[in-house]
């Protein structure tokens, strides 16, 4: 198997986390301690080791205070299968909606991606090296139908006869250009030489796709009782249309390329291994986060309007506790998949689920919500903070944003202030409120090309006083 990256220690986990999540300190360490448990428990004996089970976590917090970030984060560190869900969107067994179980057919679709992913990336310097190879064959076997190459023409000074060209026009030169240099050179050498110096990107070549990649893309709709017979559609066609029609296709070379890197390195990958080892990440690593609990919990559980809410707790309660389901690729043992919940809890408290699911939920974490000074390190401490997105994004148009301190505070306390009087969103917030300040610039940016911006205190005012000045407009806008 594919070695998991969960030997890092509980203060290491944290400080990774540090480093996107600002606070929360208590739910890092939960997360954290949870994770070093499947690596402790991979080192025991055998008996033992099935007997160890995942100490699922319950994660208490208002909304937009990290609680999805940590857990999504958390499985990018340890590169563990991960998917989020909203147990309000699912459904007793034998009513229309979604069955819990589908939740584990779409972790094993995640991980297979992931493990498929990470293959690729393995064998990504031979594809390379092949597809090279290959593309200098077609292209030493292609000769463009009547090429005639354009006389006195240079490209680099685009016109001719003072005439203007079109972008396609240059292309075509390009593309002239290239095969002159190629017939120039000949051999495979001296073809692979230009190749690889980028001269001959423009240039038109004939490329047969596989057959498979041809195949007509049909997606399987997540019907549930075909899914549970393991019927694999895809495969299916595969088989009763084996090879398909070869279809010829001419391509740039910096077009085909892409392809033609995918194709040898999926032709690298041994499938069969990748499907098992992406089994065998779930059922060791996988975490499911699942959102929303409190909506299924509670008193009033049986009010819903036709579904029992706690019909779906009975239904979930089997693969959290551990069981066996059928997907298309193999049977999935639920047993050490981590679950961590998360949910407001306003109404309802862990307190009111059935008693069993409680029990497979020991954990109990609480998030804090987010103080004006968290906002400040929000948006500027975290590697991916609002702030250097913005930047970055501007500085592609050669725009040159910066951001003041008094700026950066007066974004915070006004988000916090409006969260104070419309409704507490948390960080997200700061999106609505960047948003808003940023707007004019942002739409402008491509005329402002060189030149600097500062986001400082007057500026945050300036751009929002007359939507703070009226509530119902902050409402709607911020
Ligand atoms: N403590 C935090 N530090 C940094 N960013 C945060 C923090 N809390 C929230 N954010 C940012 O705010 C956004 C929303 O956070 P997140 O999705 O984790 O909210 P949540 O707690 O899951 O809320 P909900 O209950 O509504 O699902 C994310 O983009 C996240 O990056
Ligand atoms: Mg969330």
């Amino acid at each position: 198997m594919t070695v998991v990256d969960d030997a890092l220690t509980p203060a290491e986990l944290v400080s990774e986390l540090d480093r996107y999540i600002i606070g929360q300190h208590e739910a890092k360490r939960a997360v954290a301690i949870a994770i070093r448990n499947r690596w402790r428990r991979r080192q025991l004996p055998d008996e033992l080791r099935d007997e160890v089970l995942p100490k699922n976590i319950i994660m208490i917090g208002p909304t937009g205070v990290g609680k999805t970030e940590i857990a999504r984060r958390l499985a990018q560190l340890v590169k563990a299968p991960f998917i989020k869900v909203e147990a309000s969107k699912y459904t007793e067994v034998g009513y229309v909606g979604r069955d819990v179980e589908s939740i584990i057919r779409d972790l094993v679709a995640v991980s297979i991606s992931l493990v498929k992913e990470e293959s690729r990336q393995e064998v990504a310097q031979k594809a390379r090296a092949q597809a090279e190879g290959r593309l200098v064959d077609l292209i030493l076997a292609y000769r463009a139908p009547g090429n005639d190459t354009e006389q006195g023409v240079t490209i680099e000074g685009i016109e001719i006869d003072g005439q203007e060209l079109t972008q396609k026009d240059v292309q075509r030169l390009r593309e002239s250009r290239a095969r002159e240099r190629v017939e120039a050179a000949g051999t495979h050498e001296a073809v692979m030489a230009q190749l690889r110096s980028g001269q001959l990107e423009e240039l038109e070549i004939e490329y047969q796709a596989a057959a498979a990649r041809q195949m007509p893309h049909f997606e399987v709709f997540s019907n549930a009782g075909v899914e549970q017979m393991g019927v694999d559609f895809q495969e299916l066609l595969d088989r009763v249309m084996p090879s398909g029609p070869q279809r010829t296709t001419r391509l740039r070379v910096s077009e085909a390329r892409p392809m033609l890197e995918q194709e040898a390195a999926d032709s690298l990958i041994d499938q069969e291994r990748v499907t098992r080892d992406a089994l065998e990440r779930v059922t060791q690593n996988g975490i499911v986060f699942l959102d929303e609990l409190d909506k299924i919990a509670g008193p009033h559980a049986k009010q819903g309007p036709d579904v029992s809410r706690e019909g779906v707790q009975r239904d979930l309660l089997p693969i959290v506790e551990g069981s066996s389901v059928n997907t298309r690729y193999g049977i999935i043992n639920t047993d050490h998949i981590l679950f961590i919940a998360a949910g407001a809890f306003h109404v309802s408290k862990p307190s009111d689920l059935i008693p069993e699911l409680q029990g497979r939920f020991p954990i109990r974490v609480e998030l804090s919500s987010l103080s004006e000074e968290d906002f400040v390190r929000i948006l500027t401490e975290p590697e991916n903070a609002l702030t250097r997105q913005y930047t970055a994004l501007l500085a592609t148009e050669g725009v040159d944003l910066a951001f003041t301190e008094d700026g950066i505070a007066e974004i915070a306390q006004i988000s916090a202030q409006v969260n104070r009087s419309a409704q507490n969103i948390g960080a997200r917030r700061l999106a609505t409120v960047l948003e808003k300040i940023l707007e004019d610039i942002s739409f402008d940016a491509p005329g402002l090309s060189g030149e600097r911006r500062v986001i400082d205190q007057p500026l945050v005012r300036e751009r929002l006083k007359d939507i703070l000045a009226d509530e119902d407009l902050s409402r709607y806008i911020l």
